[in-house]
This record gives structure tokens, C-alpha cells and sequence, in this order.
């Protein structure tokens, strides 16, 4: 397994491209299930969660064609009898839950081992289930660990989607999906609105079918007795572009990121301009510059269009070295602290109480080494090893190549020392 060694002190500068989005893909790849046409995705991530998502298909009976360059992948149907998907290739990716709304609609009939707790909390599937129940679908939940689901043909229905912590982003998938095959209307209240639910939608209209009030809470499906093929790019990586515009601000330097929309990262943009980090909005992208000290900041996370979870581990990085002690409060899932500890071995002072965390800023981190448990805390080490002073290695990098496509070499290419090693120290398996 490799770690990434960093040499910490380099201002970043230069022009950096935004990949397609990972958390647009996994449900995208999904919805081709829904037809026996092909669905051909444009800018797909070379990620190992695009990978895993890919074998699922394959054991789900669906032939994959890749482009020479890996970006273009076409899907197609050819054995719709097999619907399971065993639990090794679930406890690789959480998001696999994401084929169960697809296999029952057009299937009938899905077995879908169910995800386990993971680093980031516990992660329950209760609302998945309750949408696809509201449709109509027979659901055992569970059987030898596996989520057992049969269906006739689905019913349109009223569905109120949200939990303890707000929508469901995958959980919303799986219903619209659904929904899109279903006799009738479906109205999908507190639907999750995230940029990566519009993408879906939108492909799904692509295939033909009635989705309207995308991008809102209140999503409307009328059912359509088939779905066709379609030619889908994807939305660039928004996730991916904060955590860019993270790594440029704590050291200082200008950074242009290419192929991005800003009106994806509208609280991460005004959150950073609170820090004092001076965001030119550019057609396609924008331009990331100091604009004084980083100043400390308060925030919680919140669904879309509050500020992701998926950016509180890189922001609390960046907020270790600001002027001032700043309060985080994390909403969606209360537990995702894991880099808290990493990050303060590499000389933060952070405190959690709860889904509470104070970062007291300091003058300045120091290397070490330390041990990525998830994606974003792999990208939040990476980013504070960027201004540690001395040697960062950041270990069990498998987790930071499931959602940053060549992250060492953009890193590179703006200037940071930073490379790829293998590590001799790590014994376990790949994930
Ligand atoms: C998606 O996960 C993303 N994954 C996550 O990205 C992201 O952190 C999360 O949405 C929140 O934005 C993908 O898109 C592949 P949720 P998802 O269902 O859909 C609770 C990353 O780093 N909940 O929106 O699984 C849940 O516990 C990742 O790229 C229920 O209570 O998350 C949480 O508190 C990790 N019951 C909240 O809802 C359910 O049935 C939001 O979770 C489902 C969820």
C-alpha cells in the first residue's frame, strides 16, 4: 500500500482542472440499470469508487465499455436476471446502496447486502427503505445481512424523505429513480437538493423520464412505462474543487481552478471570504489569493446549500492556522471527527464536545506522521502536510484515491513537494 510524503513550506500557484464529480457518478452509473439501452457517462473520474461501482454493474448482468482515455464508460443491460449485489463489493463502497431503487423498478426483485457503519458515523438506509416501501416494494430488511427486496410493477406516492439530520442524498436517489418507472405520480417532499441529485435528475429526464422541481425540496415524478438510453457529461467535482481552493489558501498562494462551477460551492466560497480569502469568480472556474491573515470562523454543516460535510474536515485544516479560535458544528453526521486527532499530531490544537469541535489557532504545524480513516480526512492531512513544517507522511492513502483522481500530481504541478510512496510499514488490506 502507499502513503503520500509531504515536504511542507511551498506556496502553491498555477492552474489546476476539476475532475468530474465522484458523488454524481455513483448514482449516474446506477440509473442505467433503468433501461435496456445504453447510457454512455462523459467525464467520469478515474477513482477506485468509479471502479467498484463498474464491477457492481458487471455482476449485475451490465456490459462496460471504457473510452481509451477511462473518462467515457457506455453501460448496457445484457442479463437482467442477476440482481445481487454481495456484500464484499458493498463493504468497499457505502454507495452501492445506490443500485437497490434501480434493480427493484425495472428487476422486480434486488438483493443488496446492507452497508455497515463506516468511520464518518453510522450511516442508516431506514429512509431508502421507507421511499421504496412507500412505492410499493416488498422489503425484508434483513436476511443473512442482506436487504431482500421484490416488486410488481411500482405506484406513485407521497413521500416525506427526511431524517433526524436532514435529506437523504442517496436516499433521494434511489426513490427518484424508482419513482421514474412507477404508474402514476410521486412527490418526493424534502428531497435532498444537492448539485449530484440535479445531475441524476437531469440524466433520468434524458432517458425520458418526468422529473420536474429538480433542484428543490419538493421533487415531482411522473412515472413512464419505459426509459431509453441517453449521453451524459457529468458536473464537475465540487468537493474536489473546495478541497483545492483549501490547499491554495493555507499557503498563501494564487490558484486558479479550471472546469468548475462556483454556484456549486456558494457556502464554501462566502465561508472562505469570511476567512479573509480573496475568490474571483472566472467563466469556468475562479481564482483563489490571500486577502490578509485567515481569520477564525464559526459554521455548521448543513444539507445543500448549507455548507457540506464533505468540506468541514478540509476547513477546520485550514482554520488550525487562523487568527483565533473557531467553532465547528457538525449537523449531518455528528461523528465525522476522525482527522481531529491526526490533524493535532501535526501540532492543531482541536477539541471536540460531541458534534462540537473548537479549533484554537496556532503560529504553525509541524510533520509527522499520520493515518488517513476517510476520504476527507485524508484530504485534510494532505492539506495541512502542505504548511507542516518539515516531513508529512500521510498513510493508508487508499482512502484518498477513492475520490481524488491523481491528487499528488495536481499538488505537484502547483508547486507543493509532495510525492507517492509505497509503504513499507503497512501490512493490512487494500481497504
Ligand atoms: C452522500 O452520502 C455522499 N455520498 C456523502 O459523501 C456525503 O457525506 C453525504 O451524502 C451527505 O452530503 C455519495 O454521494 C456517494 P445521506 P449518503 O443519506 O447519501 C442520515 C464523501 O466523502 N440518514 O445524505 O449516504 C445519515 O446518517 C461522502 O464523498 C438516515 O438517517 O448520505 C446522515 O446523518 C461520504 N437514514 C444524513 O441522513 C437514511 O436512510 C445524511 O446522509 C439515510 C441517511
Amino acid at each position: 500500500m502507499d502513503k503520500i510524503v509531504i515536504e511542507g513550506g511551498r506556496r502553491l500557484n498555477g492552474v489546476v482542472e476539476v475532475s468530474g464529480s465522484k458523488n454524481a457518478a455513483l448514482p449516474v452509473m446506477a440509473a442505467a440499470i433503468l433501461t435496456d439501452e445504453p447510457v454512455t457517462i462523459r467525464r467520469l473520474p478515474d477513482l477506485t469508487d468509479v471502479r467498484t461501482m463498474a464491477n457492481i454493474l458487471n455482476d449485475l448482468g451490465m456490459e462496460t465499455t471504457w473510452s481509451d482515455d477511462g473518462h467515457t464508460l457506455t453501460l448496457r443491460t445484457t442479463n437482467d436476471a442477476l440482481c445481487t449485489a454481495p456484500y464484499e463489493r458493498v463493504s468497499e463502497m457505502r454507495a452501492s446502496i445506490c443500485v437497490l431503487g434501480p434493480l427493484l423498478a425495472k428487476r422486480h426483485k434486488a438483493t443488496v447486502a446492507l452497508p455497515g457503519g463506516c468511520k464518518i458515523g453510522e450511516r442508516p438506509v431506514d429512509l431508502h427503505l421507507l421511499g421504496l416501501r412507500a412505492l410499493g416494494a416488498n422489503i425484508i430488511d434483513i436476511l443473512h445481512g442482506n436487504i431482500e427486496g421484490t416488486a410488481d410493477r411500482l405506484k406513485g406516492a407521497e413521500i416525506f424523505l427526511a431524517g433526524p439530520n436532514g435529506p437523504t442524498v442517496l436516499g433521494t436517489a434511489n426513490v427518484m429513480c424508482a419513482a421514474a418507472l412507477a404508474e402514476g405520480r410521486t412527490i418526493i417532499k424534502e428531497a435532498a437538493c444537492e448539485p449530484e441529485i440535479q445531475d441524476l435528475a437531469l440524466l433520468l429526464n434524458k432517458m425520458g423520464a418526468k422529473i420536474t422541481g429538480i433542484g428543490t425540496k419538493q421533487l415531482i415524478i411522473d412515472g413512464v412505462e419505459r426509459l431509453h438510453g441517453a449521453d451524459h457529461e457529468l458536473i464537475p467535482d465540487r468537493i474536489e474543487a473546495g478541497t483545492y481552493m483549501a490547499a491554495a489558501a493555507i499557503t498563501g498562494g494564487s490558484v486558479e481552478l479550471r472546469n468548475m462551477r462556483c454556484s456549486d460551492l456558494d457556502a464554501v466560497i462566502d465561508h472562505m471570504q469570511r476567512m479573509n480569502i480573496r475568490i474571483t469568480k472566472l467563466p469556468g472556474g475562479c481564482r483563489v489569493e490571500p486577502d490578509g491573515e485567515l481569520a477564525p470562523l464559526n459554521f455548521a454543516t448543513a444539507p445543500y446549500p448549507g455548507f457540506p460535510t464533505d468540506m468541514q474536515a478540509q476547513l477546520m485544516a485550514l482554520l488550525t492556522v487562523a487568527r483565533g479560535t473557531s467553532i465547528i458544528t457538525e449537523k449531518v453526521y455528528p461523528k465525522r471527527f476522525m482527522h481531529v486527532a491526526e490533524l493535532n499530531r501535526l501540532g492543531a490544537k482541536i477539541h471536540t464536545q460531541g458534534s462540537i469541535a473548537i479549533v484554537e489557532g496556532v503560529e504553525s504545524l509541524s510533520g509527522a506522521k499520520v493515518i488517513a480513516s476517510d476520504l476527507r480526512a485524508s484530504a485534510s492531512l494532505v492539506i495541512a502536510g502542505l504548511i507542516a513544517k518539515g516531513h508529512t507522511e500521510v498513510k493508508e492513502v487508499h482512502h484518498i484515491d477513492r475520490g481524488y483522481e491523481r491528487i499528488e500530481e495536481k499538488l505537484r504541478a502547483l508547486g507543493a513537494r509532495i510525492r507517492r510512496e509505497h509503504d513499507p510499514e503497512e501490512t493490512g488490506p487494500a481497504r
